[in-house]
Order: structure tokens, then C-alpha cells, then sequence
């Protein structure tokens, strides 16, 4: 049938989310599948029911085609999708949500607090830095790949560092900084079928895993299967088809964790449900690694799609 690759759109993320699906998009029609690009930043709703795709791959990132909203329309035009439906997708987008949640099925997260923009006064913001530490960790909940986070190593810091984020969101994530190992688990499949795949470390230079990083320079150094013993393996992805079931995903999806220094401790992040698919991604270098090449990864995620 005729599958759609929804790519580009309108948030922050737009230009990972455009190299992301070209290659996507190259995969699948590289598959034999007639594949066509479909930025919905250009084109409205009803030209993409007027298309009459069969079912459409999201390589779309953050607001608008990560967060339950786009996957809400694909519902109502009976278009099946790849990765998580409505719920978990707007669950995940919000990294507090997906902390709460997660809590409650036993998936450890770093401590936190929910901060409201508009009434949390200069002492309150102290007085979280002082029950956490420092360096503390700020973010915009509802963004990714390192937008909209502030780590504050100071109290100098924590207005501008709350300001930054403040750009993005109307409520602020304070996070207590986890020292310690940068792991992350794709995780594939649904329900009972779920499994992760070989954990990636990422050991960016200066602990510095940001935008830059992740998609442009090539220092950052990425091991994978993470070099981790065997019972600390399992254990981690056990917990990330854990958090992946808890919040009700669906496809596929990546989870992010720290794994403590002091006692190999390990604490989720967040959980992407719409993993980045560009050439310095990760989700791709897991799948490699367990003998699933890009393309073959593309046909897997495809086959997956559901309403
Ligand atoms: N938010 C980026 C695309 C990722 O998680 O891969
Ligand atoms: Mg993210």
C-alpha cells in the first residue's frame, strides 16, 4: 500500500526531525515500498486525508507529531501509525508526567519538582536547589534533544537558568543531577512483546551530551552493548519495558536513563516516542549492533503501526 513519512513540522526540533525522515524515507522506498514525504508544517490535515496513505511512518519530533496530537488526528482519519498512540505519546512528552508515572510502577527516576512559571518566586527556586544540590538540573518538559535545559552549577545560575527554560514551558522540571553513566534503551514491540534492545552508553566529552552533540560533531563516543555485566544489563532493560508498558506505549520507543556512579544505581530520564532515526542516532546503532540493519529497522517499525 501507499505509506506516508510524515517528517519536518513545526517544533523545535523540526530540522533533526528533517534528517530523521530522509532517512526514513529513503529506507523504505530503498525496501520497495512506495514511500512519499509528507511535511505537515507545509500541508494541512485535509490534504493528508486527501492522500489516502494506508498507514504513515512518524519521523516527526516533539510538539505536534511526538505529543499525542497528531496521533489523535491519525486516529480520527483511521490512518494507522507507527509507535505510541495518543496517551502514551502525550505522556511522554512530558517528562514530569512520565516521572510520575513511572514512580508509581517502581522505575526509579531522579527526585524532582514541578515548578509554575508564573508563581515560583526567587526563594522557592532556592530552596528546591538546596534540597537537591548542585549542579541541579532544569527543564522545559515538554521539549527534546537537549532544548530548553539548563544545568546550573550554582545559585548564580538559577534565574538564568530558569529563564532559559522558562522560553519553552509554562512549568519548569527541577531535577536532582544523577553523576554517573549516560545509558539508553530502545525498546520494540508491544505489550508482552516488548523487548529492548543492546544498551548504548554515551560518553560525550565533558559529560556534555547536548543539540550540538547529538547531531553534528563526531567526539562523542557511543558503546554499545554499554559495557555493563550481565545482570546489570538485564536489569536495566527490564525496567525499560517497564516504563515503556507503564505509560502505555505502543511500536517502539527509546528510554533514557543514569546509571549512579556511587553504586550503579540506575534512574530514567525520559522516554522518546519518536526516537531520532538520523545517521548519528541511536535507536539505529542499538538495532545494528543486534544484526537489524536501517532499512530492515524501518520495515520492522512500519509493520508495527497501528491505530
Ligand atoms: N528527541 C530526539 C529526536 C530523540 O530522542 O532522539
Ligand atoms: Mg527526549
Amino acid at each position: 500500500g501507499k505509506v506516508g513519512v510524515l517528517f519536518g513540522g513545526r517544533s523545535a526540533e523540526r530540522e533533526v526531525s528533517l534528517m530523521s525522515g530522509k532517512g526514513v524515507l529513503a529506507a523504505l522506498q530503498a525496501r520497495g515500498i512506495d514511500a512519499h514525504a509528507f511535511d505537515p508544517a507545509e500541508r494541512s490535515l485535509a490534504e493528508l486525508a486527501a492522500e489516502r496513505f494506508d498507514r504513515v511512518f512518524i519521523a516527526l519530533h516533539g510538539s505536534y507529531g511526538e505529543d499525542g496530537t497528531l496521533q489523535g488526528a491519525l486516529e480520527q482519519l483511521g490512518i494507522p501509525y507507527t509507535g505510541p498512540g495518543v496517551m502514551a505519546s502525550a505522556i511522554a512528552m512530558d517528562k514530569i508526567m512520565t516521572k510520575r508515572i513511572c514512580l508509581s510502577h517502581g522505575v526509579p527516576t531522579p527526585a524532582f519538582a514541578s515548578l509554575d512559571v508564573a508563581t515560583t518566586t526567587p526563594e522557592r527556586l532556592h530552596e528546591v536547589a538546596e534540597t537537591f544540590g548542585f549542579p541541579l538540573m532544569l527543564k522545559a518538559p515538554h521539549e527534546g534533544s537537549t532544548i530548553g535545559i539548563a544545568r546550573v552549577e550554582s545559585a548564580a545560575g538559577l534565574s538564568e537558568g530558569f529563564e532559559l527554560c522558562a522560553q519553552y514551558d509554562a512549568v519548569i522540571l527541577a531535577e536532582q543531577f544523577v553523576k554517573g553513566r549516560e545509558l539508553t534503551v530502545p525498546v520494540i514491540g508491544a505489550g508482552r512483546a516488548a523487548r529492548a534492545l543492546p544498551i548504548v552508553e554515551i560518553r560525550a566529552p565533558q559529560g556534555n551530551y547536548d543539540y550540538e552533540h547529538k547531531y553534528f560533531s563526531d567526539d562523542t563516543e557511543y558503546l554499545c552493548p554499554a559495557p555493563l555485566d550481565e545482570a546489570l544489563t538485564k536489569r536495566i532493560q527490564a525496567l525499560a519495558v517497564d516504563a515503556f508498558n507503564a505509560i502505555g506505549c505502543t511500536g517502539w520507543a527509546r528510554v533514557d536513563f543514569m546509571l549512579r556512579e556511587s553504586d550503579d544505581e540506575p534512574f530514567l530520564l525520559e522516554i522518546n516516542t519518536s526516537p531520532g532515526m538520523t545517521s548519528h542516532s541511536l535507536v539505529p546503532m542499538s538495532a545494528r549492533v543486534a544484526g537489524t540493519a536501517y532499512e530492515e529497522l524501518c520495515v520492522e517499525i512500519l509493520r508495527l503501526a497501528t491505530l
